[in-house]
């Protein structure tokens, strides 16, 4: 628990900038799994300034990011490829076919599921996950209900957390109903997982999580069993541990 999400941030920035450069010392790419929402923002904000400052380089980084809504057009502004694009991938130096992003206009979701959980396998796995907490307890679009073992699939979002979204969409009637989501298992297979999460909207779910009953009903709770998941909270979220 940190004094602020800033604080907590820079921790996680540098440990990441280390990890990621011992990885390429050691000849071969580092695996990002990535999260979008606001709450990565203030870290994304981070590893642009670690990149512009010669400390962080993403020229043999390949990333993962975790899910994708379904059926928006192409180019939306609140579509997870565009919102990547927007808060880091523009900023720092990754070569744009090392970015995977589940695609939410194809027309045949398990074949594409099916490819990019392939893909991450090729890639030799996550080294490092990157994830947010949603009011249900949902890591990546896991929503309750989500078994341990789940794959990337189509899901459907919760009505919470449809809700969530929709400011940003402009009302609850824009907020897409599916996504494609990694599943629990694609995520609790990264070696090294943060979970980051700000503010007292979190501070319940966050208890749940870290010390309730490891459950379907919460996904978050499943990375108790993980052997290396730290969560990062500011002081707002952590008011309930
Ligand atoms: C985003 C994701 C979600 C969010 C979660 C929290 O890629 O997979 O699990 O991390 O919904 O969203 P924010 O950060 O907007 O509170």
């Amino acid at each position: 628990v940190f004094a602020d999400r800033t604080e907590a941030c820079r921790t996680l920035a540098v440990g990441l900038a280390e990890l990621v450069s011992s990885i390429n010392a050691s000849g071969r790419p580092a695996v990002l799994g990535l999260a979008t929402g606001r709450t990565p923002l203030p870290f994304y904000a981070e590893l642009i300034r670690l990149h512009r400052e010669g400390q962080l380089s993403f020229a043999n980084v390949i990333t993962f990011n975790l899910d994708e809504y379904l059926g928006l057009p192409g180019g939306h502004p609140e579509s997870y490829r565009a919102f990547m694009q927007r808060e880091l991938f523009a900023h720092v130096d990754i070569p744009l076919g090392n970015v995977h992003i589940p695609d939410g206009s194809v027309t045949d979701i398990p074949a594409h599921c099916t490819a990019y959980e392939k893909a991450i396998r090729d890639a030799g796995g996550i080294d490092f996950q990157l994830l947010g907490i949603g009011r249900t307890g949902h890591i990546g679009f896991n929503e309750p209900g989500s078994p341990r073992d789940s794959r990337t699939r189509q899901v459907h979002l919760d009505p919470i957390t449809r809700e969530d979204a929709a400011p940003s969409f402009g009302g609850l009637e824009h907020v897409p109903t599916h996504a494609i989501s990694m599943g629990c298992g694609t995520i609790l297979e990264a070696r090294k997982i943060a979970l980051l999460a700000w503010g007292k909207a979190k501070a319940f779910i966050v208890k749940e999580a870290l010390t309730g009953p490891v459950t379907d009903q919460v996904s978050a709770s499943f990375l108790q069993n993980h052997p290396d998941a730290t969560f990062y909270l500011d002081a707002e979220a952590g008011a309930e541990l």
